[in-house]
């Protein structure tokens, strides 16, 4: 059965849902599932932009055909040619063999790569600010380059103000029959999803998102449409103003995240017993992660969310414990910068995971604060401690509040 939404009067989300789909890119979880967003526009040219993964082909080709009820498919725009969009465009050019292909160099390379055979069909090259016209609605072509593959670019209808905004703007989470931003609690129930999709599917290039925010900026955008996740129609301004802090690594809020690893229970004791000392000086926005049973893009989103984080780990091997270890590697990876470190360490015999946090900290991630006070365990923190724990959390805050390094 088909299943489509309106977008405006004649711009249709010919998409699918998918919650069969445990881990996206097969590496982050996706309890809530995610959508494939596709569009079809039908002016006196009908065009598809995008498409949707393999394993939603079948609903994509069921939303078409309903609602092109034997009109010709005349274009298919590709902004990202990723798989999870790019995945049936070989099913399009199958079933329209007249379609002729819209997108950049770099996605028909990609689509030879992918081992599509497109060049039975005529390929349009979009350039920067070129334009097309469909018959009511023009667009122009922006270029998004590692927004996030190297391929990628945005379609802005310049008739409308809709933008397909590729993989900006995206959220994990299936729509399941909601499909705009005021239909759905984004604040409450999709904003956590759509921090962990775009800081551990885009975190690295926050230099390009930046720029894609600006060339956006230029124009008048009523309504994005993303290529995962709800239609954005109102409250955008909100929206870009987390993209904008998200890829300048900027916190969003001042606040704590405690990420403890433990072994036995004793070093998750600690961060306990420094979360409860925080919240008893007022600063209550604080959370608490086993990062052996939290996923690390959670971990990752935490780490662009708050402005503080605290790394309290067992030494394990001589070492910092190997999950704990995968974290920082992330953090490195995705390039966070300008967060503020505490470390809680542990050992029973040789503690050496506070030194190599920290040094990895200082050599191997950006523009961080490694602060003075640390906590060092023997096994477990006793009542002796107490004043030194009290310690750890005043110059937590005070760091907040700027007045100490
Ligand atoms: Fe949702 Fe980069 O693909």
């Amino acid at each position: 059965m088909y299943c489509v939404r309106n977008v405006t009067e004649d711009l249709y989300w010919v998409g699918a849902n998918d919650h069969r789909l445990a881990l996206f890119e097969n590496i982050h979880p996706i309890p809530r599932g995610v959508s494939y967003n596709a569009y079809l526009l039908l002016d006196e040219k009908t065009v598809l932009f995008d498409t949707v993964d393999w394993s939603a082909s079948r609903q994509l080709i069921e939303n078409v055909e309903h609602l092109l009820d034997g009109r010709p498919l005349d274009y298919l725009l590709i902004n990202h040619m990723e798989p999870d969009h790019g995945a049936s465009i070989e099913e399009i050019l199958l079933r329209y063999p007249d379609v002729k292909i819209i997108s950049t160099e770099k996605a028909f390379m990609l689509m030879h790569q992918f081992g599509f055979h497109i060049d039975s069909h005529e390929q349009i090259e979009a350039k920067e600010g070129a334009t097309m016209n469909f018959g009511k609605h023009t667009v122009t072509f922006v270029y998004a380059p590692m927004v996030h593959w190297p391929e990628a670019m945005v379609t802005f209808d310049v008739t409308n103000g809709v933008l397909f905004s590729a993989d900006a703007f995206g959220s994990f989470g299936a729509l399941d029959g909601k499909l705009f931003n005021d239909e759905v609690d984004f604040e409450h129930e999709w904003l956590d999803d759509a921090r962990r999709y775009l800081t551990n599917i885009v975190g690295k290039y926050g230099p390009h998102v930046q720029a894609l925010l600006k060339k956006a900026s230029t124009v008048d955008i009523k309504i994005v449409c993303p290529l995962h996740g709800p239609v954005w129609r109102s409250n955008l301004g909100w929206f870009i103003d987390k993209y904008d802090k998200w890829s300048r690594y900027e916190p969003e809020e001042k606040g704590v995240m405690i990420a403890y690893a433990s072994m036995y229970g004793n070093t998750e004791s600690a961060a306990q017993a420094l979360a409860a000392k925080l919240c008893e000086k007022g600063m209550t926005n604080v959370i608490v992660h086993d990062v052996s049973n939290t996923h690390v893009s959670q971990l990752i989103s935490d780490a662009f969310r708050f402005s503080h984080i605290v790394l309290a780990s067992v030494t394990y091997n001589l070492g910092i414990y190997p999950v704990m270890h995968n974290f920082l590697m992330d953090m490195k990876a995705l390039h966070l910068q300008n967060r503020t470190f505490a470390i809680v360490e542990n050992g029973s015999w040789a503690c050496k995971s506070g030194d190599l946090m920290e040094k990895f900290i200082n050599d191997e991630l950006r523009d961080m604060t490694v602060l003075n006070e640390r906590l060092s365990l023997a096994s477990a923190l006793h009542p002796e401690k107490a004043s030194e724990l009290d310690a750890l959390a005043d110059c937590i805050i005070e760091s907040m509040n700027g007045e100490k390094k």
